[in-house]
């Protein structure tokens, strides 16, 4: 099993440093960090208003970077061994492919929001895995909301860097993401999971039981569905509430259906919006719950939650996928195994493992070389606990 683990002789802060000092020939004046994430409970609620709890994985973007008297922004990327360079008075969506569309929407969104914004020169590095479902994109986006707002000298909390890093995907890059994974990259406490909600963006910092380990499992799946469907998905909820606001006017969103009501609604609604509705009403239910289970250490009912959160992903919002139930159906039967789901938005990407920490190398083992039976290859396994949100320090 090939394990992706945070570089520990060479962190991605050390490789962007380098980088920078090799590009633009100079030492960089700050450094700043931002993380995965990853969700334990939560899928497909955050865009329905409701409540989620996801824990920042120790993987990260870094950035080393310095400020620039004018309104140019230059990054080179060690990742992808490419610069690009823009004007921040020269932006419109659509303009910049791949990674360079991220910063540059970044600094779009915090231009059209009125912030004065200085440029910069920028090396940016990585270590979490690209379009795996952990979430490199919103640690990019609020690594590089906190690098303009530390250039520019703007008093920003972490929460609007998490909102800019979602305005900066939902308009300039086009993909219609929910709020938790910029919050989580901005947000998050070491050992604790997040326990946000996505409607009023308040949250809490839940501890982590320092005898569990998060394992995620790539599947390997390809996900060209992943968009499509996602947006499709987005579009049965919002067809959903509109049908519902028409009987209750007090609907805004799924948020405000409660499991005692949705008996009475589901007449309302045609197949599959009843299966769409079913999943979200029930899994903001289980994150109420789940997050309940954490703080009074009742590990197997959080770790039941887990399987029921897969089992309705699977059944009514049908965003799984063979090799996904694969994965959690052997991590139900492994060693050391809390709780299991698919993470992020399915399709293929990862599952969520909370597993013993003492059992975490025979699980591995166990699901691994369950996997290469079943589908010919081996997950990629990465084992983490609670990472911190973004930092940003004196590049020293
Ligand atoms: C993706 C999105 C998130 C969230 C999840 C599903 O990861 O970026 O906003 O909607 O899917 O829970």
């Amino acid at each position: 099993m090939s394990t992706t683990e945070p570089k520990k002789e060479r962190s991605a802060v050390d490789v962007a440093r380098d980088a920078f000092c090799r590009t633009f020939a100079e030492r960089p004046e700050w450094s700043c960090r931002a993380p995965g994430r990853v969700n334990l409970i939560g899928g497909h609620v955050d865009y329905n208003d409701g409540v989620v709890l996801p824990v920042a994985v120790a993987l990260e973007i870094a950035l080393a970077f310095r400020a620039r008297t004018d309104r140019l922004v230059r990054i080179y990327s060690a990742d992808f061994d490419e610069t690009t360079e823009f004007d921040i008075d020269d932006l419109t969506p659509g303009s910049l492919p791949g990674w360079m569309a991220y910063p540059a929407g970044v600094a779009w969104a915090m231009s059209g929001a009125g912030l004065p914004l200085r440029g910069l020169d920028a090396a940016v590095a990585g270590n979490i895995p690209i379009a795996a479902g952990l979430s490199s994109s919103a640690a990019l986006e609020v690594a590089f909301a906190a690098a303009f707002r530390q250039v520019s000298d703007l008093d920003l909390p972490e929460l609007e860097l998490a909102k800019l890093g979602q305005a900066a995907e939902n308009q300039f890059v086009g993909v219609r993401c929910g709020i938790m994974d910029q919050v989580t990259a901005a947000c998050a406490e070491a050992e604790h999971a997040l326990l946000l909600d996505c409607r009023s963006l308040h949250y809490r910092h839940v501890p982590l039981p320092p005898a569990l380990h998060i394992v995620t499992l790539d599947s390997g799946l390809e996900r060209e569905l992943r968009s499509s469907e996602y947006n499709k998905r987005r579009r049965e909820c919002e067809e959903v509430v509109s049908r519902l606001a028409a009987v209750d006017e007090d609907i805004h969103a799924l948020r405000d259906v409660s499991p005692e009501q949705l008996g009475s609604l589901l007449r309302h609604l045609p197949p599959p919006l009843d299966r769409r509705a079913r999943h979200v009403v029930g899994e903001i239910e289980r994150v109420r719950l789940a997050a309940s289970a954490l703080e009074h250490a009742e590990t197997e009912r959080f770790g039941e939650l887990m399987f029921a959160s897969h089992r309705s992903l699977r059944d009514d919002y049908e965003v799984s996928s063979e090799e996904l139930d694969g994965l959690v159906e052997l991590a139900r039967r492994a060693p050391g195994i809390v709780g299991a789901r698919l993470t992020g938005a399915g399709f293929g990407g990862c599952t969520v493992n909370v597993v013993s920490v003492a059992l975490v190398e025979d699980f591995l083992s166990y699901v691994s070389e369950g996997y290469e039976k079943l589908f010919g290859r081996k997950p990629d396994a990465c084992v983490t606990g609670a990472a911190s949100g973004v930092s940003v320090d004196r590049a020293g």
